[in-house]
């Protein structure tokens, strides 16, 4: 089993690598992100951050070889490819402002990643999330099923470790569902949220519920407020599960954005939807019921993404 991860040079992308050779089922993480030049010197960012993680596999116990490359060729025959490429936001700009410089390297990358792997599975990590996970999915040319961007995985880790915290629980019992864009119109759902199967409502009161549901919205942009630039631990090790659910065929269920045909009555749009995740990639969108509130909600997040995407369409246009 192969799997690349593009940006892996960056801190989300060595993130998700190194989540994948900590689990050590995968026999190769190929590393791939441009080289870097400062004055008279070139700087091989994934292969320095390969070379180093590799040498922990003596001390972390894991066979998983990783390398760093700036080729594509080494990526060869992947089974699944992590897009983390692109630039990532600094204090004061939206995911949206990221738009056309993103969208132009997603593009690239995915050109090139398909060139050697023509049957691969691809999971985009970049933003502004559900449009650059669109761009990808057209330039592949691959079937709707093998092209997703991760992002519900991690608005519901903001959420679930937020709602840990207020309720003094491990966060493993909580489960959660969300839904719609990567951006402060995210749907979270607290009807489906449980705690070891207790709906959380009968845990917990209205106005604090709401504030965790406000925070987990703008989750990446308090980050970004505290370091300066986007977040990678959580980012890094939500794509990692994506690519164990469909490595080990776990039939996940998760939040993903995936592509949508007509279901929840959205047509020709990449949003953050419930899927189940295995061998090949999504097998299905879990179309669970949504009452009215949830359904506007999720219709403002859908024209938010869309309005994206247009701005997108235009940008390339022009
Ligand atoms: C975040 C960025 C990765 O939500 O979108 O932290």
């Amino acid at each position: 089993m192969k799997v690349t991860v593009v940006g892996a040079g960056g801190n989300v992308g060595a993130t998700t690598a190194f989540a994948i050779a900590e689990r050590d089922y995968a026999k190769e993480v190929v590393m791939v992100d441009i080289e870097r030049k400062e004055g008279d010197k070139t700087f091989y960012p994934s292969k320095g951050r390969g070379l180093d993680m590799w040498q922990t596999a003596p001390i972390q116990s894991f066979d998983t070889r990783l390398t760093g490359t700036v080729d594509y060729k080494d990526t060869a025959n992947s089974d699944v490819c992590v897009i983390t490429a692109g630039i990532p936001r600094k204090p004061g700009m939206s995911r949206d402002d990221l738009l056309s410089i993103n969208g132009n390297i997603v593009k690239s990358v995915t050109e090139q990643l398909v060139k050697y792997s023509p049957d691969t599975i691809i999971i985009v990590v970049s933003n502004p999330l559900d449009v650059m996970t669109y761009v990808a999915h057209a330039a592949s040319n691959l079937d709707s099923k093998k092209v997703m961007g991760m992002a519900g995985i991690l608005d519901t880790a903001r959420y679930r470790a937020f709602l840990a915290e207020a309720l003094d629980v491990s966060p493993k019992d909580i489960q959660a569902m969300l839904m719609g864009g990567h951006g402060d119109t995210m749907v979270p759902l607290p009807r489906y949220t449980t705690v070891s199967g207790i709906p959380v409502t009968q845990l917990i009161d209205d106005a604090t519920l709401n504030d965790i549901v406000e925070r987990t919205k703008k989750g990446g942009g308090e980050l970004v407020g505290l370091m300066g630039t986007s977040a990678w631990y959580a980012p890094g090790t939500a794509a990692a599960q994506m690519v164990e659910a469909i490595m080990l065929d776990q039939n996940r269920i998760f939040p993903c954005a995936a592509y949508c045909d007509g279901e929840f009555g959205i047509s020709d749009l990449f949003i953050g939807v419930p899927v189940k995740l295995g061998k090949g990639g999504i097998k299905e969108i879990v179309e669970i019921e949504l009452d009215e509130h949830e359904t506007k909600l999720l219709r403002a997040s859908e024209t938010a993404v869309r309005s994206t995407l247009d701005d997108f369409k235009k940008l390339m246009d022009n």
